[in-house]
């Protein structure tokens, strides 16, 4: 198994939206896929809880010369994989944890989208490009994400959706399957995914 060559793991953020919105396409058929303003909406308001793995291409000339360049070497960024979440009051995926609050009043706890104060983490979404699967690039990125949540003290639990075909998928990645989800999103059979971040590495030092 190889994998490509200058991998960089980042928090998402508004300038990323169309390569966002590029691999949701590449992930997702149309019913199952968030829509341009839930993405806007989620990198606007939460891009802590959403990163992104890309890989990077440098100006060569820039590397090699002999005197150290005025300007980053870095020239390119591809995102070839994401995990998009908001935090929750729940602690599972509900239907209005994926909507977008239509009006926003500051101090008002609004029963959807992005709950600032929720200690649950719900991803809603996790893709690799097709052309980079089968690497456990997944696997990567979703382990730097739980990490990184957990040693930030950003939440104390996770959640997410996903079909029968990925427990086992999940479940090697930490989570547990609670069984068949109260969200009927797009028509289909979800599985209720749950993993506790146990903040215990902070704790042993
Ligand atoms: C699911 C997905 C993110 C996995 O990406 P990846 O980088 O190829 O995953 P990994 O290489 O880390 O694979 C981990 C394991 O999951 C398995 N797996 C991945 N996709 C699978 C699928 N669609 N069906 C069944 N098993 C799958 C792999 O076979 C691998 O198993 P192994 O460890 O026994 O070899 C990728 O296939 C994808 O983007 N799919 C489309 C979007 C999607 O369905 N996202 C999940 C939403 S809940």
């Amino acid at each position: 198994m190889s994998r490509p060559q200058h991998l960089c793991i980042r928090p998402l953020n508004v300038p990323d939206i169309a390569q966002v919105l590029g691999l949701e396409m590449q992930g997702f058929p149309s019913h199952e896929r968030a829509s341009a303003l839930r993405i806007e909406y989620r990198l606007t308001v939460c891009p802590e809880l959403c990163s992104g793995l890309f890989v990077r291409e440098f100006d060569t000339e820039a590397v090699n010369a002999k005197e150290l360049p005025d300007h980053s070497t870095i020239k390119k960024e591809t995102l070839i994989g994401h995990v998009i979440g908001t935090k929750m009051v729940s602690e599972a995926i509900t239907d209005e944890s994926m909507l977008v609050p239509s009006s926003f009043v500051p101090g008002h706890i609004y029963p959807l989208g992005h709950q600032d104060s929720g200690r649950t983490i719900g991803i809603h979404s996790v893709v690799v490009h097709p052309d980079y699967r089968g690497k456990k690039l997944a696997s990567l990125l979703l382990k730097d994400y739980l990490q990184k949540m957990n040693q930030q003290y950003v939440a104390d639990n996770v959640s997410l959706l996903c079909l029968e075909k990925l427990v086992a998928f999940y479940s090697g990645v930490g989570f547990a399957d609670k069984g068949v989800s109260a969200c009927k999103f797009a028509g289909e059979e979800w599985h209720d995914m749950a993993l506790t971040l146990d903040h215990d590495e902070d704790e042993e030092e």
